[in-house]
């Protein structure tokens, strides 16, 4: 029989856990009972969303980090196993893209990329790895990846998302005979904070739709108003973090035989944002 709260007793790891889709698997893992430690750069969004767990009788902890930093992503998760002695899912979400041509990218776009979208989820998995063996948990690692995974020439950033791919299925097999499952998931176009660092003139347009008044900046985040209203006036070619979110709470609610390998879940037009 499905509980009102099929997470209770679990802890969870949620990393990127400050906008889009982290913010929305760490609510919805929160709601659904589990120990929730959000982790990302942006400490304001993730009190918020810590409260609104709280608010509804669930445990949250915040931690502000850089997850290029291999001993931060270490140290995230040992801090969670240290608040309650165990590890039961951990979300590698946190990624960036920038969508510059080869041929005219700044090589350290190239540098973030790598580092956040591949070498952190391969440090989240390992120190996650680790501490669910310790405490025998029935384990999930999630791995948010793309449908740019899924495109030959989908740039610098997929392929960085074809590496997650690869990456997931490698534990996959490596994790056979532990009590872990590893669930990989490729979102389509989803309304977040993701178009951060594209041509402020293309976000523009989009902003100008909802009717906010807002200055893009390259690089930082927009009112999470304009992304609240651009979804629904889009809804062909933009899904919610929310379905995505869904998805990873049916994959982490499974028993333990369910291996639930690839999640593909988009909106009905494909938009290829690379
Ligand atoms: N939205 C889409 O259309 C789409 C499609 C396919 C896949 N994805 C994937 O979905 C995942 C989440 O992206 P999103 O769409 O939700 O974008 P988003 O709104 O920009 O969220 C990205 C999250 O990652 C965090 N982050 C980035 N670099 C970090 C770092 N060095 N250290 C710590 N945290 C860092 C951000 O923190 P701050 O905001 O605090 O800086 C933010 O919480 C990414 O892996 C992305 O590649 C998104």
């Amino acid at each position: 029989m499905a509980t009102a709260q099929p997470l209770a007793g679990k802890t969870a790891v949620v990393t990127g856990a400050s906008s889009g889709i982290g913010r929305e698997i760490a609510r919805q893992l929160g709601l659904a009972g589990a120990h929730v430690t959000l982790a990302g750069r942006t400490r304001d969004a993730m009190d918020e969303v810590a409260r609104e767990i709280e608010k509804a009788g669930g445990v949250a902890r915040v931690v502000a980090l850089d997850v290029r930093d291999v001993a931060q992503v270490r140290a995230l998760v040992e801090g969670a196993v240290e608040a309650t002695g165990r590890l039961d899912i951990m979300v590698n979400n946190a990624g960036v893209s920038f969508p510059s041509k080869i041929a005219e990218a700044d090589p350290e776009e190239w540098r973030t990329m790598l580092e956040t979208n591949v070498l952190a989820l391969l440090a989240g998995s390992q120190a996650a790895i680790r501490a669910m063996r310790a405490c025998k948990a029935h384990g999930h690692i999630v791995n948010i990846s793309s449908i740019a995974a899924q495109r030959r020439d989908s740039g610098v950033y997929g392929a960085t998302k074809h590496a997650v791919n690869c990456i997931s299925a490698t534990l996959r097999t490596e994790l056979e005979d532990d009590t872990i499952r590893v669930v990989n998931v490729m979102p389509g176009a989803i309304a977040t904070n993701f178009a951060r660092n594209f041509d402020p003139a293309f976000l523009e347009g989009f902003a100008k739709m909802t009717g906010v008044q807002t200055e893009i900046r390259k690089g930082e985040r927009l009112p999470d108003e304009v992304i609240a209203k651009l979804q629904p006036l889009l809804p062909q070619v933009l899904g919610n973090a929310d379905d995505v979110a869904r998805a990873v709470l049916f994959a982490v609610t499974q028993p333990i035989e369910v291996n639930i390998l690839d999640i593909e879940i988009r909106p009905a037009k494909q938009l290829n944002l690379g």
